[in-house]
């Protein structure tokens, strides 16, 4: 199925936009970037589930040195404040205070979610506080969200594979479809 230019999903035809092979590429590079950057450390990789699970699993392993990880839920919930939505943080139990943290995500579309999350891990009192992101959609970003590494920038389309998902459908797709 993933061999043919074209892939359905419930309503949609997806097209390819990122092959397997450059995905792997990339995670590799990614990996080998922050063993550079942590030599000597051992940073605690948090992966904000459940998209980001898959990148996560690879660039965790293309990760050179001694390093942990742990996974985080957020659930939103549409709410009655301006704002529109509040979310909680379920499932991290680690301490990290003085801790090297990578937060590992599998897309920054508004950069909601990613704002939301680094407010929250800030007050843990980390020694530091890295982003690493899959896919970036830099037309969409209006939370400003600080992010040190990115796997790819692509265009304000919605995707699927390598861990994203259109209803619940296209994580397990080794490569990136872009919507037709
Ligand atoms: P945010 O808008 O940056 O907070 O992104 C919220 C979440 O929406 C991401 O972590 C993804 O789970 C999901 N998302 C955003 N864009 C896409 C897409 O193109 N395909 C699948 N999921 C997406
Ligand atoms: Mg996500």
């Amino acid at each position: 199925m993933q061999d043919t230019h074209r892939i359905q999903i419930h309503d949609h035809s997806f097209v390819p936009l990122i092959s397997e092979a450059d995905v792997q590429a990339r995670v590799r590079v990614l990996g080998q970037d922050l063993a550079e950057r942590y030599e000597g450390q051992t940073p605690l990789f948090i992966s904000i589930l459940s998209g980001a699970f898959v990148f996560a699993s690879d660039l965790f392993r293309a990760f050179g040195g001694p390093c942990e990880i742990g996974f985080v839920k957020l659930a939103s919930y549409t709410g009655t404040r301006s704002s529109g939505e509040v979310q909680t943080v379920m499932g991290l139990d680690e301490d990290l205070r003085g801790r090297h943290l990578v937060v590992v995500e599998d897309i920054v579309d508004t950069g909601r979610t990613l704002h939301f999350f680094l407010e929250h891990l800030r007050t843990q009192q980390p020694a530091s506080i890295a982003t690493v992101t899959f896919l970036r959609k830099p037309e969409a970003a209006t939370f400003p969200v600080p992010v040190d590494l990115v796997g790819f920038d692509i265009e304000d389309k919605f995707v699927v594979g390598y861990g994203l998902d259109y209803d619940g459908l296209g994580r397990n797709l080794t490569g990136i479809w872009q919507l037709a």
